[in-house]
């Protein structure tokens, strides 16, 4: 008997002990043992626990390994509607919402708030009764969301009972608190690491991966996943009262819940405004994603009068990033090869999140570029990325060196084929002159079968460089004799993968006439100035016997140009490639003349500058694109005040918001759709 109670108090005390480092570690951000230390308890109760199976408890926390898979989410209501935040882009709307308030409230002097960094990840309630976890759900439509409880059971970040602190309030009854899930960055990388060493895609972002690891109906896969939380607010609450957000803040971490320690109180609006900027700066050395800050009025019955609006607090706002520029640290640059022979410096960035995407690289476009934005391996920087165009690196914080940084220097070799390496007069680029460098090759094949090209999917820049150095190809007319006998059994290649790529290859000989102009890489030829040749000359013969004079006469095709293209299809060798082209069985699609040439006349899209910006329903942008090029305007990715039109689609956000700001005009696709019909 005794020796039975001796056991239970063992293990009882064991799982006190890995509760208290828990709250230690998680909440107060305070650890008292070594990681190693914890693993050694957290072994010895599992092993005690497997010697003594009739004494495991349902809430000891080796049972937070996940529950049988679920067939859907079921609905989880939340008493108080969970409501999301308005945003402010710029200084001056911060200012305005101070002001909105201070006017409703009636209140001349500055206003106290509770400033917090908002968090990028996903936003979570969970239901406290009498102290112990028994429920959670997502967000959802802010009224119902999803029942993820089991999953939310597996995070050891969150406890399974609130604590009572000394001399503190206890919980109360019931308590519905709220908080955002994430993932911290380095937790990320290596998540991401055993997804593709496991042959699983990675995923795009650390929430993109706390979303999907949060709602997975099967929660060992959430247990697997290192999710964290930090609390911010509550929902429905009985039996506690709060004077002000930051003593809820307070309770929520002395009852054991983790909340952000950069939060802070601030005596007005500029306070404020001078913790965003810091926050600005220290951003990139934050170990999670942040997407800007929150401030909040921090008098609760302050917060009651000023009430919410239909989807938004008024007592609160969301001061946001702007959403294309981010910090973060130049590694190394490396040089690229491109398929003019251009040999272009590339950075090598500290991962960062910006413009819906993790970038890892930027172009640092040529050697005077770097020197004019002094650019060093080690700089801090800013790096811009909006819509789909390549990232860069706009400044450096020059302020922040500490005097390792080193300077670039262009190699006097190719990295490809240790040729020369030169910069001709009058050229900012520095170019390898040897045609059969393996690297322009490689680049000139891609540039061929990329999307806007012959779009051959399975030919990325990785395949194409094994088939380049396998000797299974030498340009892109030997892409069509390739057999499924010399492709398999390359490495990592089968009878299937092999298959496909041969059939997707055939599936390309029959291009539209811009895109297979647009594919052989002739200089200066990309995108609009291929689609105003196919619809000029219509056929690709006419395209490849049209003389300089007759180039010069379509508009938008100037002396450079028509001089480049006549030049590429005299050259012996192009033709050569030409006619092995079509000997390999590519037919080109005529393209229709008289309707562009129609296009070409309207006056309305004539020489404007257009961004298109949020999702249009009834065509791709780039379809979009396309039909505006061909009626004479030019598409570009910002907004600016060389701007003349603006289409907004579904979900148009802060391009549409400068162009209002701008006085541009901005079509929504309706009228869009008329205007190009
Ligand atoms: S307060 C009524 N505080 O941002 C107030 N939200 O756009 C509601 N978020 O759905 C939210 N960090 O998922 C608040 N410190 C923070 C936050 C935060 C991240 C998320 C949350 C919310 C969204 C609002």
């Amino acid at each position: 008997m005794s020796d039975t109670r001796e056991i239970q108090e063992k293990l009882e005390e064991l799982r006190r002990q890995i509760r208290y480092h828990d709250t230690l570690y998680y909440a107060l951000d305070a650890p008292q043992i070594s990681d190693a230390e914890y693993d050694a308890l957290f072994r010895e109760l599992v092993r005690e626990e497997e010697a003594h199976p009739e004494w495991v408890t349902p809430d000891s926390p080796t049972q937070r390994v996940g529950f049988a898979p679920l067939e859907k989410f079921a609905p989880f209501e939340h008493a108080a509607p969970m409501l999301s935040l308005e945003n402010a882009m710029s200084e001056e709307e911060v200012r305005e919402f101070d002001r909105r308030v201070r006017k409703l409230l009636g209140h001349g002097d500055k206003i106290e708030y509770v400033v917090e960094p908002k968090m990028d990840g996903l936003a979570l309630e969970i239901l406290y009764e009498k102290g112990r976890l028994t429920g959670a759900g997502t967000r959802g439509d802010g009224y119902t969301g999803e029942d993820v409880t089991p999953n939310v059971k597996t995070i050891r970040a969150i406890p399974w009972r609130l604590q009572s602190p000394p001399g503190g309030a206890p919980p109360p009854e019931r308590l519905a608190v709220r908080g955002e899930v994430y993932i911290d960055k380095k937790d990320f990388e290596a998540l991401n690491r055993n997804r593709e060493a496991a042959g699983e895609l990675p995923f795009a972002n650390p929430r993109n991966a706390a979303a999907g690891s949060l709602r997975q109906l099967d929660s060992s896969i959430t247990a697997s996943r290192p999710l964290r939380v930090f609390f911010y607010g509550v929902g429905a609450v009985e039996g506690a009262e709060f004077p002000t957000h930051w003593d809820l803040l307070q309770t929520l971490r002395a009852w054991g819940l983790a909340v952000n320690s950069k939060s802070q109180v601030c005596a007005g609006i500029e306070e404020a405004i001078g913790f965003f900027r810091r926050l600005t700066d220290e951003r990139g050395d934050l170990p999670y994603d942040i997407d800007g800050l929150v401030i909040k009025v921090n008098r609760m019955d302050w917060q009651r009068q000023l009430g919410e609006k239909s989807r938004s607090p008024r007592w609160a706002i969301a001061y946001k990033f702007s959403a294309d520029l981010a910090p973060s640290r130049i590694l190394d640059i490396l040089v690229q090869v491109g398929r003019t022979g251009a040999v272009t410096p590339v950075a090598v960035l500290e991962p960062v999140f910006v413009g819906g995407v993790t970038v890892q690289r930027a172009t640092l476009h040529n050697e005077d570029e770097i020197e004019r934005k002094d650019i060093r391996i080690g700089d801090r920087v800013w790096v811009r990325r909006a819509g789909d165009v390549i990232p860069e690196v706009v400044e450096v914080e020059v302020s922040r060196r500490t005097g390792d940084e080193v300077p670039f220097r262009m190699p006097a070799q190719c990295p490809s084929c240790g040729g020369e390496v030169v910069r001709l007069p009058d050229e900012s680029v520095h170019r390898c002159l040897n045609r059969n460098c393996p690297a322009q090759i490689k680049a000139a094949i891609w540039h061929f079968c990329s999307r806007n090209g012959m779009d051959i999917e399975g030919l990325g820049r990785k395949n194409i460089s094994l088939l380049v150095d396998e000797g299974l190809i030498q340009s892109v007319a030997d892409l069509y004799t390739l057999r499924v006998e010399d492709l398999e059994g390359l490495p990592g290649w089968g009878r299937k993968s092999a298959q496909n790529l041969v059939d997707a290859i055939a599936g390309s000989k029959n291009p539209e006439l811009a895109d297979f102009i647009y594919a052989l890489g002739i200089y200066h030829v990309g995108s609009h100035v291929a689609q105003l040749l196919a619809s000029h000359l219509g056929r690709f013969e006419a395209v490849r016997a049209a003389t300089r004079e007759e180039l010069e006469r379509i508009p938008g095709v100037g002396e450079i140009v028509a001089y480049s293209i006549t030049r590429y299809f005299s050259h012996p060798e192009n033709q050569k490639l030409m006619d092995g082209l079509l000997a390999a069985g590519i037919t080109v699609k005529p393209a229709q003349t008289s309707s562009h040439a129609a296009e070409e006349e309207d006056p309305f899209w004539k020489s404007k500058t257009v961004v298109f910006t949020g999702a249009l329903a009834s065509l791709t942008r780039q379809e979009a694109g396309k039909r505006v090029e061909a009626r004479g305007a030019k598409v570009t990715e910002s907004v600016s005040k060389k701007t003349d039109i603006v289409v907004a689609g579904k979900d148009a956000g802060s391009k549409r918001a400068k162009a209002e700001k701008l006085g541009i005009p901005i079509l929504d696709e309706e009228e869009f759709l008329k205007r190009i019909q």
